[in-house]
């Protein structure tokens, strides 16, 4: 078999991250019988600075000839001051839009080993194992009429949800309850927005093919408190695009580090894989990066386009061992506590790795 995969490393920390992901991409797919073709693209400030497009064509057409893509972050504060329209940012949402994964699922759980890492007290951190689903290709991100007044005085942006792209989402969230726990909560505001309203009903009725299913609806003011207050009876939470994208991050402070979350964008003609964090400029070619959360975006390609399950559970479960080991990058450590590099954090996972393939091998040879 073979996995064609266009690998998208991107700006700041994207290309470190990316490099260690792709090792663990190499293990497992050798250990599963799987001949992975990599090649590499740029996008985002990459692009721009070689004088391209932030998404170069040649780009996008790599991408649309894989079976999936594997991006490490795009964001450079050199273009800060640039229109939303060429910055490197917008070569990520046309990236997302033209491959067409309206499902950004960000499980986040907060493994056993960093219940200490997490903003919340361990009793309330150990344990959560949620599951945000965004809506990820529509909503304030890419509604249309968009942009500034010619003499500067306003700007406008527009938030708008058909019933297709609430539903199709919704469908998504559904069966994804399914394969974990039967409850789905859906976070909108829809005592303020038109938008919001229609995504209420939409939810709810999608949700009648799925009796097996518990759904609840919160207002995402409420809901942003809820995560933090009771984060261990949330299942899987479906939300809109620009919520999705606050929430998010908020969970990650629960996991203990943003560091840690990968993303998959599903649904589409090609799969999508990210990290939720950025480009964190700052921490770009220090080695100090935590690269878990692109590593665990090779777990949910092996799980969704590959068909392995098994070997993104080993890529899992070796994460999950270095941490228990005690591996800590900087993200993860406090005050004085020493912390360990980018590849030093991958060397770790990769020797784990190696061991859940094995095992797994012995197991299935009997
Ligand atoms: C994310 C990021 C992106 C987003 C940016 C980089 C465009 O914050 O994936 O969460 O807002 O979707
Ligand atoms: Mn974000």
């Amino acid at each position: 078999m073979f996995l064609k995969v266009a690998v998208l490393p991107g700006d700041g920390i994207g290309p470190e991250v990316t490099r260690q992901a792709v090792r663990m991409l190499r293990v497992a797919a050798e250990a599963s019988g799987v001949d992975v073709r990599l090649t590499e693209w740029p996008i985002g400030g990459a692009a721009l600075a070689a004088g391209e497009p932030p998404l170069p064509a040649a780009t996008l057409e790599a991408c649309l000839a894989s079976d999936a893509v594997l991006l490490g972050a795009v964001g450079d504060p050199r273009y800060d001051g640039w229109e939303p329209r060429q910055r490197p940012e917008a070569g990520l949402l046309a990236l997302r839009r033209a491959l067409g994964g309206f499902a950004n699922l960000r499980p986040c759980a907060c493994d056993d080993a960093l219940v200490g890492c997490s903003v919340l007290t361990s009793a309330r951190a150990r344990g959560v194992d949620l599951l945000i689903v965004r809506e990820l290709l529509g909503g304030l991100y890419y509604g249309e009429p968009r942009g500034v007044d010619a003499d500067g005085s306003a700007a406008m942006n527009t938030m708008r949800y058909t019933r297709d792209e609430v539903a199709r989402v919704a469908h998504l969230a559904f069966a994804e309850a399914r394969q974990r726990r039967h409850r789905v909560t859906s976070v909108d505001k829809a005592n303020v927005l038109e938008t919001s309203r229609l995504w209420r009903t939409v939810v709810s009725d999608v949700g009648r093919a799925y009796p097996d299913v518990s759904l609840d609806h919160q207002y995402v003011d409420a809901f942003a408190m809820q995560m933090l207050l009771r984060p261990g009876d949330l299942d899987v939470v479906l939300t809109g695009n620009l919520f999705g994208d606050i929430l998010s991050d908020e969970a990650a402070a629960i996991a203990g580090s943003l560091g840690l979350l990968p993303s998959a964008s599903l649904g589409g003609r090609v799969a999508l894989y990210e990290p939720v964090h950025g480009s964190a400029p700052t921490l770009a070619g220090t080695g100090r990066a935590n690269p878990i959360g692109a590593i665990a975006c090779v777990a949910l390609l092996l799980r969704h386009t590959a068909g392995l399950p098994d070997a993104a559970a080993a890529v899992e479960q070796a994460v999950h061992a270095a941490l228990g080991a005690g591996c800590r990058t900087a993200d993860l450590v406090s005050g004085s506590e020493a912390a360990i590099g980018t590849v030093q954090m991958a060397d770790a996972i990769e020797v784990a790795l190696s061991e859940a393939l094995d095992h797994r091998r012995a197991y299935h040879a009997v």
